[in-house]
């Protein structure tokens, strides 16, 4: 299938098909940089904490020398899963036969291996990732030779930072974790077009200006954006008053999303994973400014729960029509809806 751009949609197959997923989750998943966590989860040399990164699981690990690693959780026996959790420790020890690995992934000891000989210990270390971090914002990729992390960041830092957002002056304040029933390609169309959002977010749509002269979209190569100037009178659950005087709203192909909200120094970040072709994992890491007050921060986590609530229910609903199998496929609004059709072609362009 040729690359379109244009404004036929991917078959709606693919958004069923488990063997479009295993094709995406190989040439798409396992060689792009994800978001992974942020660097407070691993604070001090010896914690670790487990995760997965595109289906992959994964330990983050700060070593005795304070750098960050990252390892394919997966013993080097026979496969069971190494570390649970989080916490802080001297080494990494599986729970199935206590083989035991250094923070630097080094295998130090397998019980009976003098005994009964016959393993290398040097050869069988937990396998590295690359890691690469934007401020507290730790990104893995499972490609052995990944491209630097800054080609698929872009102006992104810049922008934050030129919006009055310090990245490492941010504070952690919550996790949120969702599985959707519908397929990652739908979470990750429906974040990228504002088409919606004046028919199913009124109250994001009280405060932001949705409309299509105000509301930007841009096109980078794996970046998509978009970018919200408040309404000039905004009402509505939310006072986007202060130093960020616009909403900026990012893509990273092929998942990880980042959002700045008008209003005092905010920002939100997470990745999109499929878990089958038909549900999909996504969590959101928010951060804010050291100094915003309580009842600011339980307004903005309230209006982003509205929306994400919205956005759930949007998707799902997309999933059901899609899994019908009796529409071919669907259209696209050539302006409003490019960054959808630029996703689509980058998403095409992997799987060719
Ligand atoms: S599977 Fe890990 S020690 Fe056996
Ligand atoms: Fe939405």
């Amino acid at each position: 299938m040729a690359v379109t751009g244009g404004t036929r949609t991917l078959p709606w197959s693919w958004y069923t098909d488990p063997t479009v997923l295993r094709l995406e989750e190989e040439r798409i998943f396992r060689r792009s940089w994800q978001y992974a966590g942020h660097a407070g989860e691993v604070p001090e040399p010896g914690s670790f904490t487990a995760t997965r990164v595109g289906g992959v699981p994964l330990v983050l690990v700060r070593d005795e020398e304070d750098t960050l690693r990252a390892f394919v959780n997966v013993c080097r026996h026979r496969g069971s899963i190494v570390c649970e959790g989080s916490g802080k420790r001297a080494t990494l020890q599986c729970p199935y036969h206590a083989w035991t690995y250094g923070l630097d992934g080094r295998l130090i000891t397998a019980p009976r291996a003098n005994r009964e000989g016959g393993l290398d210990t040097s050869e069988l270390g937990l396998v590295p990732l690359a890691l690469e971090t934007w401020g507290p914002f730790v990104f893995v990729s499972p490609d052995p030779e990944p491209a630097p992390l800054s080609e698929l960041l872009e102006d992104v830092p810049e922008r934050v930072a030129d919006a009055g957002v310090d990245v490492d002056a941010l504070r952690f304040l919550q996790r949120a974790e969702s599985e959707l029933a519908a397929n990652w390609k739908i979470c990750a169309e429906n974040f990228l077009e504002c088409y919606h959002c004046p028919v199913a977010h009124p109250g994001f749509s009280a405060v932001v200006d949705v409309s299509p002269d105000s509301y930007l979209l841009e096109i980078g190569g794996r970046r998509m954006s978009q970018v919200g100037p408040p309404r000039p009178e905004p009402r509505g659950a939310y006072d986007p008053a202060g130093e960020v005087e616009r909403g900026q709203f990012h893509l990273l192909f092929p998942g990880t999303v980042i959002n700045v909200m008008p209003g005092r120094p905010n920002l939100s970040i997470g990745p999109i994973v499929p878990v089958s072709a038909e549900r999909t994992n996504r969590f959101l890491d928010y951060f804010v400014a050291p100094d915003a007050p309580q009842e600011w921060i339980d307004e903005l986590l309230a209006f982003d729960g509205e929306v994400g609530a919205e956005d759930t229910t949007l998707v799902e609903r997309v999933q059901e029509g899609v899994r019908s199998g009796l529409v071919e496929d669907g259209r696209l609004l050539p302006e409003s809806e490019r960054l959808v059709a630029h996703f689509q072609a980058l998403v095409v362009d992997a799987l060719a």
